[in-house]
């Protein structure tokens, strides 16, 4: 058995094999079709958390540009049935961008909005997710960010901040007066990681890459469940790709379904789970700081210059 992967809990007989279908005693799913088949084969009420990154309707190699309002439609659907698979406990995340026609962009989260609302859920947080890479714009400034908007089914809803903590600015820092003089004025844990997450996004370099175009950064998907879920709970991705969820869920015990329909991402879902379940999956370490280009380097333009030359 791999260092990452512990028993759920010895007394639970479970199997490392991918299944294809989906049985609640599975440690992992991967269901090779439809995600609305995927959800139907879930029972109510059972997953501690439902996250993804659904297409975004912008013309993708793995999707087919719609109609905006039947790709509304679509989500709606698949919404649902996440909010009825949801355990009153759980989270739902939806991880988008903007749908962009024309070069006018249109914010996905404020088009889905109501899709979640309808149900009665509530949204605890509208999670601003910023990396440094994708296309240059020349209209319009570079999109450097996409949400993740979080909502939950009931308020007694599970939530775990010492896990995700990250260090404070000013970690020693101590009351100076007063009856608590001398104690520390923070949390020794660190501090609430705040909804704007700075997390390079997959590209290039990066070492999580694969020949999907838009995979979710492990790391992401890991801040989520840790705080989101406890050992042993349920994590669903109905649009799961790569298999990143379920590989972010498995490294901290959690089980994992997912539906994918292109066989290639199966292919590569299928390796990394394994190689997960090995550990010997190379992800990019949560918390590792993000690179930040040295003062000294030589500008490309003279920040100083004035259009009218003076
Ligand atoms: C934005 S990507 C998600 C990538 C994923 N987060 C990862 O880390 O690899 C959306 C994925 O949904 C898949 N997809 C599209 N329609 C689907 C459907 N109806 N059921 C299941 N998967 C679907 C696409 O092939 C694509 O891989």
């Amino acid at each position: 058995m791999s260092k990452h992967i512990r028993l759920l809990d010895p007394g639970i007989e479970t199997s490392y094999e991918i299944k294809t279908g989906f049985s609640p005693d599975n440690l992992v799913t991967i269901f090779p079709g439809d995600c609305l088949e995927l959800l139907n084969g879930i029972p109510d009420e059972t997953a501690g958390l439902v996250v993804t990154s659904p297409p975004y309707n912008i013309g993708k190699p793995y999707e087919k540009k719609l109609d905006l309002d039947i790709y509304l439609e679509q989500q709606d659907k698949v919404i649902a049935e996440c909010v009825r698979v949801l355990s009153r406990t759980g989270s739902i995340c939806w991880q988008v961008g903007n749908y962009v026609n024309n070069g006018e962009i249109i914010p996905l989260d404020i088009l889905l909005y109501d899709c979640f609302k309808k149900h009665g859920l509530k949204m605890r947080n509208r999670i601003v997710w910023h990396f440094e890479h994708g296309l240059h714009c020349s209209r319009r400034f570079s999109g450097r960010y996409e949400v993740i908007i979080w909502f939950t089914k009931t308020d007694n809803y599970t939530f775990n901040l010492d896990p995700v903590r990250v260090p404070q600015k000013y970690p020693g820092k101590k009351h100076f007066k007063g009856p608590r003089a001398g104690e520390y004025s923070c949390n020794p844990l660190g501090k609430n990681p705040g909804d704007k997450w700075t997390i390079p996004n997959v590209k290039h370099n990066h070492i999580e890459k694969t020949v999907h175009p838009c995979q979710f950064p492990v790391e992401l998907i890991e801040r989520l469940v840790l705080s989101m879920t406890a050992p042993g709970d349920l994590v669903v991705d109905p649009f799961i790709g790569v298999g990143s969820t379920a590989v972010a869920s498995l490294r901290h015990n959690r089980r994992a379904a997912g539906a994918e329909v292109l066989e290639e991402y199966l292919e590569i879902a299928h390796e990394r789970i394994k190689k997960a379940m090995a550990g010997t999956l190379r992800t990019r370490p949560m918390y590792k700081p993000v690179y930040a280009p040295r003062g000294n380097l030589k500008l490309t333009q003279n920040p100083t210059k004035r259009e009218d030359g003076r």
